[in-house]
């Protein structure tokens, strides 16, 4: 048990490390929570700076939640206690203590803690999203119904792993409730706007 506590400490801690803000102080890009949507995330660094800096964070956000949870998987910790792991790393995307608690969305960490489930879980995940963001542009609502049909897909792919992935999508699902009421009232911007003001 204690085992599994360091590793949540350190999902969490790894989640914190603000990857959007980094990037783009490196690329001297205006700050991705004061501009465009105000979201801390590949997303919205793609908004403001363009594909290589958005590149780069998604694949930082990706690797804080994969990390700690392979490194957890190979010290034999079991499917509930991975899935533990991979919200406190999601927690640590959303909260970040090195950043006034003021993080993302969590979406590409939580895919990240998905991804040693499976290449095939993760491939469809994948597929689902880009085809989602392809026909609608909105990210926010990709990243939505991907997450919702996770838990189905992971039902048919790894059953064991059923509860820890429907407890990440409802995380994430709540995470964007503002998302939500923005698509719903057609204020929401796409992936390509790059000038829209958080509401
Ligand atoms: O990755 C977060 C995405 O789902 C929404 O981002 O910047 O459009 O709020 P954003």
């Amino acid at each position: 048990t204690s085992v599994i506590g360091m590793m949540m400490i350190a999902a969490y801690l790894c989640g914190s490390v603000s990857s959007a803000v980094i990037v783009s102080k490196l690329f001297r890009l205006p700050d991705p929570r004061l501009h465009g949507s105000g979201n801390p995330g590949a997303t919205n660094v793609l908004r403001l700076g363009g594909t290589t800096p958005a590149v780069l964070v998604l694949v930082f956000d990706v690797l804080k939640g994969t990390i700690p949870v392979w490194g957890s998987y190979f010290l034999g910790i079991e499917a509930f206690y991975l899935g533990m792991i991979a919200i406190c790393a999601c927690l640590g995307h959303i909260y970040p203590v090195f950043f006034g608690f003021q993080g993302g969305k969590a979406v590409a960490t939580a895919f990240g803690t998905m991804m040693p489930i499976g290449l095939d879980l993760a491939g469809l995940l994948v597929a689902t999203w880009i085809i989602l963001v392809g026909a609608t542009g909105y990210s926010s609502f990709a990243a939505v119904v991907t997450v919702s049909l996770a838990p189905i897909f992971t039902w048919f792919i790894k059953p064991l792993y059923t509860i820890p992935v429907s407890m990440l999508s409802i995380l994430i699902i709540f995470r964007h409730r503002q998302n939500i009421l923005r698509l719903w009232q057609g204020k929401e911007s796409k992936v390509w706007d790059k000038t829209k003001k958080p509401e």
